[in-house]
């Protein structure tokens, strides 16, 4: 099995970054062009996606190194705009990587989508309901063929009686197995499809029928641990709890903390077209699942000093359908990763999301956070003001101390050099 520990990744030219994905991940030479276009989708293409079309917008797309998850090796192609984070990952990973890499497990991804019906007599519709269940399911399983040859689709209805301003509502819930789908699309259209049947058997007035956004039954949780040396010491370790606690208890801080959790997760769910909003909405829903916004993560000690961090956060993602299957750049990532079902996919997203809140509250914990973000930011300043390899490190290294980083003193430098 290949190695995700490509050495030095950051410092080879793109060239030569591309050879090692492509030998990683056996691309073809087909997808290293496509990887080597800037974006990945025509005028045409997006204008079949959207409306009112007028261009395209392209995000770099990088390499996060080192990640073992579940004993398999993973080259993970995160797409964002923010400097640090591709790097802060693979730091994370390294780390992670000497107690074994990260453990992961997924939930079975089951959608959950909700009738709402009005001017209905809850008590009596409860029971009717009930014993319709398994005519509703069918109904409900009949509006996808796919679904139901894969064993797959509507498991479930639950009813649930609400009192709102507007009166009592009785919601219904189907719990639907979406297998390797997002599923939102097949999620409403078995909603609408059998919201009908339940007018019909309950006399009530059906009105919104959409999946929720809320995935609680669709989670992935998992583990890592960070070897205490390389972490900074147990003074390092210590102060990352503190950390930890901070968030755990004040949501002014958990809002951050877990702005860092995201800066992972929202990256490779960028990368594989998958519908960020939903992944967000649900993350930070499940943050305050205990009435009160906390941290997604947990951070301790084991019996050996070395810090463990475990995350739990719900995970609303699919390998087909919608633009996963369409977009040519994200074919090639999803590709790159090589995940065969989206309960892997979530846990690769999961690892990256725990590994970016390691970075953040490591760095928080002991240097600051501008010290390595300015050094980055200084590195691609110099790149893109033409600064050649060999004075990279001279002029990035004064660029900071002066705290002055621009194209125009690296240029300067560079000319005094
Ligand atoms: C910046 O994008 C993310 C952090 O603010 C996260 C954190 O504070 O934990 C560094």
């Amino acid at each position: 099995m290949a190695r995700s520990s490509t050495k030095k990744f950051h410092e080879k030219s793109r060239d030569e970054r591309l050879k090692a994905v492509k030998s990683f991940a056996r691309l073809s030479n087909k997808d290293i062009e496509i990887l080597k276009s800037s974006g990945g989708i025509s005028f045409a293409e997006a204008n079949h996606m959207v409306e009112n079309v007028i261009g395209t917008l392209s995000f770099p797309l990088g390499i996060a190194t080192n990640f073992r998850i579940n004993g398999k090796d993973y080259l993970i192609p995160m797409v964002i705009e923010e400097s640090s984070v591709i790097a802060a990952a693979s730091k994370a990973a390294k780390i992670a990587r000497k107690h074994g890499g990260f453990v992961m497990e997924s939930d079975e991804s089951y959608s959950i989508g909700q009738i709402q019906l009005v001017d209905v007599d809850v008590r009596s519709a409860i029971p009717k309901i009930t014993k319709a269940s398994k005519k509703i399911l069918s109904l409900a399983n009949s509006k996808s063929k796919t679904l139901s040859r894969m064993n797959k689709g509507a498991k479930k209805i639950t009813c649930k009686k609400l009192e709102t301003k507007s009166g009592t509502m009785l919601i219904v819930e189907i719990l639907v197995d979406v297998g390797d789908a997002m599923g939102a699309n097949v999620t409403n259209t078995m909603c609408e499809g059998v919201a009908p049947l339940i007018e019909e058997i309950t006399g009530g007035r059906a009105i919104l029928k959409i999946l929720s956004n809320y995935s609680t039954k669709r989670l992935v949780r998992g583990r890592a641990v960070f070897d205490k040396e390389e972490v900074g010491g147990t003074h390092v370790v210590n102060n990352i709890i503190h950390a930890y606690h901070f968030a755990a208890n004040d949501p002014y801080r958990a809002v951050t903390h877990n702005k860092g959790v995201m800066n992972g997760i929202i990256a490779v769910a960028n990368s594989t077209g998958q519908d960020t909003r939903a992944i967000e909405a649900a993350a930070h829903a499940f943050a305050s699942k205990d009435k009160r916004y906390t941290s997604l993560t947990r951070w301790k000690k084991d019996k050996q000093g070395n810090l463990v961090g475990d995350i739990e956060v719900p995970m609303p993602v699919g390998i087909v359908g919608g633009i996963v299957n369409v977009h040519p750049m994200i074919k090639v990532c999803t590709k790159i990763l090589g995940t065969n079902s989206a309960k892997e996919l979530g846990c690769v997203i999961g690892a990256v999301g725990l590994a970016q809140n390691f970075s953040a509250i490591r760095a928080l914990a002991s240097e600051g956070i501008q010290k390595g973000h300015m050094k980055l930011h200084a590195k691609n300043i110099a790149a893109s003001a033409g600064v050649p390899k060999n004075k990279i490190h001279e002029i990035v290294s004064r660029m900071v101390k002066e705290n002055n980083v621009s194209v125009t003193r690296a240029r300067e430098i560079l000319k005094e050099l």
